[in-house]
């Protein structure tokens, strides 16, 4: 019997909007950033313009670092200092259950959009190796919130120019950053998990009541919270890149 059309099982999909847009957006914002961020972190210059410390760069570890956050790690240390910390941010960010989505439809296609044919054959799920790691998402939670911290004092010292106190733009940058970058990780499923969602009742936990209702109503924001943050961090250690470079100028507010 001569066949004249494609079944339901064999087209990609029978949807006719634009769907394949946000996958395509995804892929083109999220690997311009991977690009960015790896090559503003093996640069192992331009980091600093004081007061200003780079984000990608934050705790600044070592001790020959251009400004010494912690120094846990000693001159020895040659590479770059933003290796010792980025993968921290990254890992939190990779394992993150909204970029999960984004990264699994727009990279792997594994589907590319919901009521569209998976273009990867071989994805199995998270059940096992390497994806069953992105389990380890509530840990990269706590060290993340641990770099939020040093990003706040980072915002603050901001502040604290060679001749006394002063805002420039340089300092709203890095507390805009610190300030988004603190939504995304206190918007995070796991955080409302841990502040409350493991709990089957919440009768004789007020408290704990309060905090997982407001960390919900983040949490309903996570993915803008996402991208907003990611892109602004990008920017953040732009400027202090140019200015470091001398190719643009701080302007002093006060
Ligand atoms: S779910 Fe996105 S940071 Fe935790």
């Amino acid at each position: 019997m001569e066949k004249n059309s494609l079944t339901i099982d064999e087209v990609r999909t029978l949807r006719q909007d634009l769907w394949w847009v946000e996958p395509l957006l995804v892929v083109v914002v999220l690997g311009s950033f991977v690009v960015y961020t790896t090559w503003a972190a093996l640069q192992n210059a331009y980091y600093y313009a004081a007061p200003y410390l780079s984000p990608f760069y934050s705790p600044c570890l070592s001790t020959n670092c251009a400004h010494v956050s912690l120094p846990l790690i000693g001159s020895w240390w040659n590479l770059s200092p933003a290796i010792l910390i980025l993968w921290i941010p990254a890992g939190f960010r990779a394992t993150c259950y909204y970029y999960r989505k984004a990264y699994y439809r727009s990279f792997f296609g594994a589907p590319p959009a919901c009521a569209v044919r998976d273009i990867a054959r071989n994805y199995t799920g998270e059940t096992r190796f390497p994806f069953v790691l992105q389990n380890m998402h509530r840990y990269f939670f706590w060290l993340a919130s641990l770099v939020v911290v040093f990003l706040w004092w980072d915002a603050i010292l901001a502040f604290r120019f060679p001749d006394g106190f002063g805002v420039g733009i340089g300092t709203l940058v890095l507390l805009v950053n610190a300030f988004l970058l603190s939504l995304y990780s206190f918007s995070c499923h796991s955080c409302r998990h841990m502040c409350g969602g493991h709990l089957d009742t919440f009768h004789d936990s007020p408290a704990k009541y309060r905090i997982w209702e407001a960390v919900s109503r983040l949490n309903e924001h996570h993915m803008l919270y996402a991208w907003i943050s990611l892109i602004w961090v990008a920017l953040t250690d732009l400027y202090v890149r140019l200015l470091s470079m001398g190719v643009i100028s701080d302007v002093r507010l006060i």
